[in-house]
């Protein structure tokens, strides 16, 4: 029978049962934009939207099995939009971080973020570094906010690091391997991701978690992020119970 809980679901679990499900999913939350503008709203009336849904899927986490919840929130290219809207997350960000994430953080939720800080402003810096350490004992949901991260960034930035050990002597070259290189990503201290969950219907990664995703499963869905439920999480682990993952070996 299935470790995967037919939560918040009325169809009393008619999709079949399968092996166990994501240890750690990672989530591209795309849509807002088209969300709002079928509301003839602006597109941070969507963020807004998109932001009150995270609670729900890190709430459904523990009772799906996910341990870790990886959710991609500003891409290192999303800067290339109108000031209006980058301003408009950037505040978002601010605000969500000292008040909904930090409700997060007594619900035994352990929050942190990957990406390239120096680009972001001092007061959400601040607000970032003060909720990992103040979550640092939970043990709960590891929950994973990408914010001005790029896989590509990720990997140069980390390049630089073990560059410099190199130079340093502190690693010797024929010791760098798909072991030692990934202990200079941002995401050193997770799993890879089991499944990569993308809404609204794009299928792209855009620059998500490139070299952690190798051998992930991945689902690309229709509903557009702000009307995306814990139902339909439960949904997908299940359909993500039922696959078979091979990681290049043949089935015996
Ligand atoms: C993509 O939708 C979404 C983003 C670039 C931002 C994601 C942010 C949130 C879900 C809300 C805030 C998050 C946190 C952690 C507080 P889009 O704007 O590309 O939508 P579109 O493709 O329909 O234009």
């Amino acid at each position: 029978m299935s470790n995967i809980p037919d939560i918040a679901s009325k169809d009393g679990g008619a999709l079949s049962m399968g092996g166990p499900g994501p240890r750690h999913v990672a989530i591209i939350m795309d849509g807002n934009g088209r969300w709002a503008q079928a509301r003839g709203r602006p597109r941070l009336f969507g963020h807004h939207a998109g932001a009150k849904r995270i609670r729900e899927v890190v709430e459904a986490c523990p009772k799906l099995g996910i341990e870790y919840l990886t959710i991609f929130a500003f891409s290192t290219e999303n800067w290339k939009r109108t000031q209006t809207e980058v301003a408009g997350l950037m505040s978002l960000f601010r605000r969500y971080i000292s008040k909904e994430m930090t409700a997060l953080a007594t619900k035994n939720v352990r929050v942190r973020f990957i990406g390239d800080r120096l680009k972001l402003d001092e007061k959400l810096v601040k607000l970032m570094d003060n909720l990992e350490v103040e979550t640092e004992g939970n043990d709960g949901t590891h929950l994973t906010v990408a914010l001005n991260y790029g896989g590509r960034d990720e990997v140069a930035r980390a390049t630089k690091r073990l560059a410099r050990d190199v130079a340093e002597g502190q690693l010797n070259p024929e010791d760098v391997n798909e072991e030692t290189l990934p202990r200079y990503l941002d995401t050193h201290v997770l799993p890879d991701p089991d499944l990569v969950i993308r809404t609204s219907g794009e299928a792209r990664i855009s620059n998500f978690l490139l070299w952690q995703s190798a051998y992930a499963e991945y689902e690309f869905i229709d509903t557009l992020w702000p009307d995306f439920t814990a139902a339909e999480l439960g949904r997908l682990c299940r359909k993500f119970g039922r696959r078979d993952r091979r990681f290049g070996k043949v089935k015996t």
